[in-house]
């Protein structure tokens, strides 16, 4: 079908909508409460074309739609055409960082088969039954976490718990040594600024600069391994790397990269959201201490409840139609999960927290073939670390009336949050 409006027309864009949206992710106020912009896209046009450009998906149906159907995928298009049609000229990025060779591309930023060929070489590692035995060494991680909490006073929960323990779980798996964990919270935080719909020309500098910090790291991790191979992921990766002709070295260090952001910076965010969300439901904290039976269903409905992931987006790969909308190809299509989990039309009550909970899972993992390949390991994390924090401690506090969100809309997530525990 071609492309022109004669043949394919492009609905209005729905100018309140935009304004909406842009509250959303372009003010403090509407980043750290998005739930009610949420709302009022929802019930406007579930479907909407924006004035800028893209289409939004803010409810269930259509988010797992999108998501799952092969018609829209990622955008595998050269990155300066990409970066040129968002901020214009192309003067403030550095050659290597404009250099994006498909083997710079990690797993979810491809589309089929490189995106199944990479991602089938790490699968094997992150399945449900091998993460089930790797839930003793968490317990012990978040024990020796819970060990070292001052009592009486408040401590800032990010701080000593909601990073250390993610990182620690992926940093292992991944032969990460120790000693470098803390300094890449920072990093990776100024990273995943690129995943942000709007960033500022002064982050993005910070963000290219990080990922370059990144790649020289996990060159050297890469180069370390090879000499000296440990029980671990990246060395697995060497093997299979020198045994086949499946994996380049730009694509070994990308795979290294993403599991090690995608496996701390989102479930950091789990126990930050997820501790805030029963803090501020007393009911449904006494709920789960009196029966610790619930804490599958329990971390599920916290991942709903404040997804830690609240965008996602596909490109679409062709004309087609969502919802009724038109879509041209080469159009981005932004899935709010964040939204989509709070659909009346799929969870009854949304916005309540209801820790039994018994609807389906949430789109906080997304769907489709890019459906997060930790899930199994962050749902561990998130059930080992609430039911060992609630079983040591009988009272856990609040110790601020204002929360603080990051600065952030895509990684949604707390900068500190300070409470008071006895036992
Ligand atoms: C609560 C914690 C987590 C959340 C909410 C989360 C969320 C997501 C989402 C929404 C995606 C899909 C992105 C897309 O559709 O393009 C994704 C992909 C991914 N996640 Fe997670 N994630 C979490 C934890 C983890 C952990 C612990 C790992 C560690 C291995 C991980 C590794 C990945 C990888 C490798 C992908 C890319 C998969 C692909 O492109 O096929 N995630 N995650």
């Amino acid at each position: 079908m071609a492309g022109d409006a004669a043949t394919f027309p492009w609905p209005a864009s729905v100018p309140e909508l935009d304004a909406v949206f842009a509250q959303i992710v372009g003010t403090e106020e509407g980043r750290s409460n998005p739930y009610p912009g949420y709302e009022r896209l929802r019930s406007v046009a579930p479907v909407y074309r924006s004035g800028l450009g893209f289409t939004a998906c803010t409810r269930y149906e259509e988010c797992e739609i999108v998501l799952r159907d092969p018609r829209f995928g990622k955008d595998e298009r050269d990155r300066r055409d990409a970066l040129e049609e968002r901020f214009g000229d192309l003067e403030m990025f550095p050659p290597e960082f404009l250099d994006m060779s498909r083997e710079r591309r990690s797993m979810l930023f491809l589309n089929p088969p490189d995106h199944t060929r990479l991602r089938s070489l790490v699968n094997r590692a992150f399945t449900p039954r091998t993460v089930e035995h790797l839930r003793p060494q968490i317990a012990s991680l978040v024990d020796g976490l819970l060990d070292e909490l001052a009592e009486g006073e408040p401590v800032d929960v990010m701080d000593k718990l909601a990073f250390p323990l993610p990182v620690a779980v992926i940093g292992r798996m991944l032969g990460v040594p120790e000693r470098d964990w803390r300094h890449f919270r920072e990093v990776m935080g100024r990273a995943t600024a690129l995943l942000e719909p709007v960033i500022s020309p002064e982050e993005l500098g910070h963000a290219i600069q990080a990922q370059g910090e990144l790649e020289a790291y996990f060159h050297g991790l890469v180069a370390e391994r090879r000499a000296r191979p440990g029980d671990d992921l990246v060395s697995s990766l060497i093997a299979v790397q020198e045994g086949t002709d499946k994996l380049t070295e730009l694509e070994l260090i990308g795979i290294a990269i993403l599991i090690f952001g995608a496996g701390f910076e989102t479930t950091t965010n789990l126990i930050g959201n997820g501790l805030l969300a029963l803090l501020t439901h007393p009911e449904e904290m006494a709920r789960l201490r009196d029966n610790p039976g619930l804490l599958r269903s329990a971390v599920d409905e916290l991942l709903r409840y404040d997804s830690p992931v609240q965008f996602d987006g596909r490109l679409a790969l062709e004309d087609s139609v969502v919802a009724g909308v038109p879509v041209k190809a080469h159009e981005e299509i932004i899935t709010i999960l964040g939204a989509a989990n709070r659909d009346p039309a799929h969870f009854s009550d949304p916005d309540r927290l209801d820790l039994e909970r018994d609807q389906g899972p949430p789109l906080s993992f997304a769907a489709g073939i890019h459906f997060c390949l930790g899930a199994p390991l962050a749902r561990a994390e998130g059930q080992v670390f609430f039911g060992r924090l609630i079983e040591r401690f009988r009272s856990i506090e609040l110790a601020t009336d204002t929360p603080v969100f990051r600065n952030r809309i895509t990684l949604r997530g707390l900068s500190t949050l300070p409470v008071i525990v006895r036992s």
